[in-house]
């Protein structure tokens, strides 16, 4: 007997799960929030662990070795899943991928992958799914053909803070950095489908939008007529509902009067910078292809603080470039302990293939880089507690991201200066913005109580 209610049993009905992991930056958060969309729009629904996957999609990043290793551990984890499930579907993207000689190592020593796709591929990425969950064979997609990326669908990973580029691609060739090789040339995207998607999120009631870009200072260079940044900030500070502005990363050779008055003006734009000096020494700096002297950074940073006062500052180090010698990195010491940064990200230089300074001659040994490192974070960590401890007793903004990690009944949220904040309060708070007294603070965050909520 047939019964309209008996379920096909050939599994064609069967709900598909994918798991994602991202190994990269906000701008790789971001593709794997276009991913996670294509992926539900093809039919997939998400799953708790990559166990219980149909298809385990991994988002790459090339920028230092770390990254990379990842990947190549996740792999063979995922192999002996794929064993059990023959059906398996492993898919590996990102900056990671976009490299030719990488995509081919990754293609040769594991079989089991299904797709891999560049940085370019994602307008391609449901046909590309379709294909390899049809083919036995390895689909590979690195073109780099900038297709076009307006309209994708996104499936935002938060309900109140959003990422929204606005400029893809660098044409800086830092002489370290593969992003350059990895995200092809600068595309800025056009001044009024940035505006409408602002408008679209802070409609879903979207009250932070972080602007990203490797450098958003050259936005609008490739566009018709003359709109920068600075412009760009105002336009998104006039939408009402988005209460917080962001933006990364800025690059120092080109970081205009106009944008610190942007921020120094705009309601909505929050007051910080990350600004990565990258090293103190003019002769490093000079050979990283960085544009700009120690001089001209210090000169920079004290413009920012006299107009802006409250300004977070943040940047981004690295220790160990090939040639640094121990006068270069005092040199870096000594910059920091001028510049009095919120935080510094420290990075150990990492030799990327085919970028200039891969090939310099010495290169310093990882036992030289660790000890520097070291040093390095002592002296910045120290700056960062007494930094911190400046704002006791003072009542900072705070949107609320939700419970901590560990405890339940600790809220935790971000000041305007992007500073960490824990303090107690209900899980009912998560997407709103508060008053929090800072009552103790420390190198990595702060810890304060709940003054009120703000209407
Ligand atoms: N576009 C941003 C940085 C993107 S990469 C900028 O120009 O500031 C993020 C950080 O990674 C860089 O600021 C740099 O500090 C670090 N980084 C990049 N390449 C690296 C390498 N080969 N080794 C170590 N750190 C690196
Ligand atoms: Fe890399 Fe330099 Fe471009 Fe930043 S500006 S992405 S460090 S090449
Ligand atoms: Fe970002 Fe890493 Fe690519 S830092 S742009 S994901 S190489």
């Amino acid at each position: 007997m047939n019964s309209n209610c008996s379920k096909p049993l050939d599994g064609k009905d069967k709900n598909k799960y994918y798991y994602l992991v991202n190994l990269g930056c906000q701008m790789n958060e971001h593709d794997s929030e276009i991913i996670c969309a294509i992926l539900e729009n093809i039919g997939y629904l998400t799953a708790k662990s990559a166990e219980e996957a149909d298809l385990i999609m991994v988002n790459t990043c090339a920028v230092r070795k770390k990254p990379e290793d990842k990947v190549a551990s996740l792999l063979g984890k995922y192999k002996i899943l794929k064993d059990e499930k023959p059906g398996l579907i492993i898919a590996v993207g990102g900056c990671m991928t976009q490299q030719e000689d990488t995509a081919a190592y990754l293609r040769k020593r594991f079989h089991h992958v299904n797709l891999i796709f560049g940085t370019h591929a994602l307008p391609r990425l449901p046909e590309l799914i379709l294909k390899a969950e049809s083919s036995n064979k390895t689909i590979v997609d690195i073109e780099e053909d900038y297709a076009d990326r307006e309209g994708l669908p996104v499936l935002h990973s938060s309900s109140f803070k959003a990422w929204l580029p606005v400029i893809y691609g660098c044409n800086n060739y830092c002489s370290y950095c593969i992003v350059p090789f990895v995200r092809g040339r600068e595309r800025s995207r056009s001044y009024n489908s940035i505006i409408s998607e602002a408008k679209l999120l802070a409609e879903k009631g979207y009250l932070e939008i972080t602007l990203l870009g490797q450098n958003v200072n050259s936005y609008g260079n490739d566009l018709p007529g003359s709109c920068h940044f600075a412009d760009l900030l105002n336009g998104i500070d006039r939408i009402s509902g988005i209460k917080r502005i962001r933006f990364m990363t800025s690059h120092p050779k080109d970081l205009s009067l106009e944008l610190i008055q942007a921020v120094k003006e705009g309601d909505n734009v929050c007051e910080h910078f990350h600004l990565p000096v990258q090293s103190g020494s003019n002769n490093i700096l000079k050979i990283m292809n960085r544009r700009y002297t120690r001089e001209h950074y210090l000169e920079l940073i004290n413009q920012i603080r006299e107009m802006i006062p409250g300004v977070s500052i943040t940047s981004d180090i690295i220790v160990g470039f090939p040639g640094e010698s121990e006068t270069d990195f005092r040199d870096t010491l000594d910059l920091l302990k001028t510049a009095r940064f919120d935080n510094a990200f420290s990075f150990l230089y990492s030799p990327r293939s085919n970028t200039r300074a891969a090939a310099f001659a010495d290169q310093l040994s990882h036992a030289e880089k660790e000890e520097r490192l070291e040093r390095l974070n002592e002296v910045q960590h120290s700056i960062s507690i007494e930094v911190n401890q400046s704002l006791k007793n003072k009542v900072l903004e705070v949107l609320v991201e939700g419970p901590s990690k560990n405890n339940d009944s600790m809220q935790t949220g971000r000041t305007r200066t992007n500073k960490l904040v824990h303090f107690p309060g209900p899980s009912a708070l998560t997407g709103r913005l508060v008053m929090v007294k800072i009552t103790e603070a420390k190198t990595w965050h702060l810890t304060g109580e709940l003054e009120g909520e703000i209407s």
